[in-house]
């Protein structure tokens, strides 16, 4: 023992070494020589090898006698071959037969190392610390390998992330400049139409009066002092017409531009561009801007049911919020293939208000609710979505420290419901 006393190195305590060999006398050296260093392990048969690595404490190198009753060494090595989990236990047989070809026959099997007998104390040791120490760094590149490859995964979806953010903001920051750009532009037309028309209208009244005024004068003349030309021009021009029709005109108008001067102040409302300002709003609001604007897309198809409840203000960033609802009812309206209903509701839990968009659409499958909300998922045709939508909606809502709930059935609908603070915390409200 004396000449390898000093080989001794740090690791070996803790490491496991099972001895197999049928001769008891063989099992006592090997178990002489290892046990000062190691966990030692013995067994006197291969269907006993076999059943004891797979109990703890687990091996982390078999010294294999060849010969053996039975199933021999190379016997199980290859049973010990065959399942994955053994696949790395380093195996070194151990055994009288010198023979080139059985030291090839076991290395083919996967043995990694060869020992004869008589053995000697200090090679058994120093093989046996090479085995451990190659498994150990083998371990250590595989630990770093699963390491490293979990790392790059987690930086491609950051950089995912960090992609999509940039896409967002871009998105919404287009839809805001264009919003605030056409808002502005139309702002000043509507404003002098609308004044126009008033002027118009009293105009057109005291025009109506003067031309009363004649009339009565007209019915107290003899009917041969009026001018032919007079009479004829009243019967072409269909005066009493006119009369009637502009009054209506100018109401109809008046509506029209009325109804102009709501979508652009919604627009406004909708989405600035540069607002990155929390304040406290009632959604209904912004929801009320959102379907003004994408009327077009649900009016012809869907029935609208507004179920709105009484809610508090919530503190939010609002043309974000309106683009969740934004992208939600396109989703509803999108998924309606004939005539159907979308219900918005609206209401209050605890500190938490809730919008719920249902629909009576398609519906969405099992197996794609867990990707809906995953970046460029979609099941539209390419160039009709570009599976942002409801991403986008998610990471909005998460940034206000809400959260969005799904429920769907093929066939019938779908609901979406955000659940908001009515005041997420102060580290919120100073992001962005
Ligand atoms: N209300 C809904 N009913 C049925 N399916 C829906 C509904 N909302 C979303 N989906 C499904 O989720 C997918 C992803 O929606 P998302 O809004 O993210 O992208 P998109 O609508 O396909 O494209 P984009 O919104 O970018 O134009 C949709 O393609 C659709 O399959
Ligand atoms: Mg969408």
């Amino acid at each position: 023992m004396n000449e390898v006393a000093d080989t001794r190195n740090s690791f070996s305590a803790d490491a496991t070494i099972l001895v197999v060999d049928d001769e008891p006398a063989n099992l006592a050296v090997l178990n002489e020589v290892l046990q000062p260093y190691f966990r030692v392990r013995v067994v006197r048969s291969g269907a006993d090898a076999l059943r004891a690595v797979a109990t703890e404490p687990w091996p982390d190198l078999m010294l294999l006698d060849v010969m053996m009753p039975e199933m021999d060494g190379y016997k199980v090595l290859a049973r010990l071959r065959e399942a994955p989990a053994n696949r790395d236990l380093p195996v070194i047989f151990v055994t009288a037969m010198d023979s080139i070809e059985n030291e090839r026959r076991g290395l083919e099997l996967g043995a990694v190392d060869y020992i004869t007998k008589p053995i000697s104390p200090a090679i058994v040791l120093a093989r046996v610390r090479n085995q451990l120490e190659l498994k150990r760094a083998r371990d250590w590149l595989a630990n770093q390998n699963a390491y490293l490859s979990k790392e790059v995964e987690r930086r491609v979806q950051e950089n995912q992330q960090a992609q999509l953010q940039l896409l967002q903001s871009e998105k919404l920051a287009a839809i805001g400049l264009l919003a605030a750009g056409l808002a502005h532009e139309i702002n000043n037309p509507v404003c002098f139409v609308r004044s126009n028309l008033g002027s118009l209208a009293g105009y057109l009244q005291d025009l109506f009066d003067l031309l009363d005024a004649y009339g009565a004068l007209e019915k107290s003349c003899p009917a041969d002092a009026l001018p032919s030309t007079i009479r004829d021009l009243k019967i072409r021009t269909d005066y009493a017409f006119i009369r009637q029709d502009c009054g209506q005109l100018i109401s109809e108008s008046q509506e029209g531009i009325g109804r102009v001067a709501q979508l652009v102040s919604d627009l406004k409302s909708f989405s600035r561009a540069d607002d990155k300002q929390w304040r406290s709003v009632i959604l209904h609001t912004g929801l009320d801007s959102t379907l003004n604007i994408i009327g077009n897309e649900i009016k012809y198809h869907c029935t609208l049911k507004k179920a709105y409840g009484n809610i508090p203000e919530v503190y939010c960033l609002p043309s974000q919020i309106n683009q969740v609802f934004l992208n939600l009812l396109v989703n509803a309206a999108q998924a309606i293939p004939g005539k159907g209903e979308i219900t918005i509701t609206t209401g209050q839990a605890g500190s938490e208000v809730f919008v719920t968009i249902a629909d009576t659409g398609a519906g969405i499958a099992n197996e794609d609710l867990p990707r809906l909300f995953d970046p460029f998922f979609t099941t539209k045709p390419v160039g009709q979505g570009t599976g942002l939508g409801l991403s986008i909606a998610y990471g909005i809502v998460q940034k206000h420290l809400g959260r969005i709930d799904v429920k769907s059935t093929v066939g019938k609908g779908t609901a979406f419901t955000v659940w908001l603070p009515i005041k997420p915390s102060p580290a919120t409200s100073s992001a962005e």
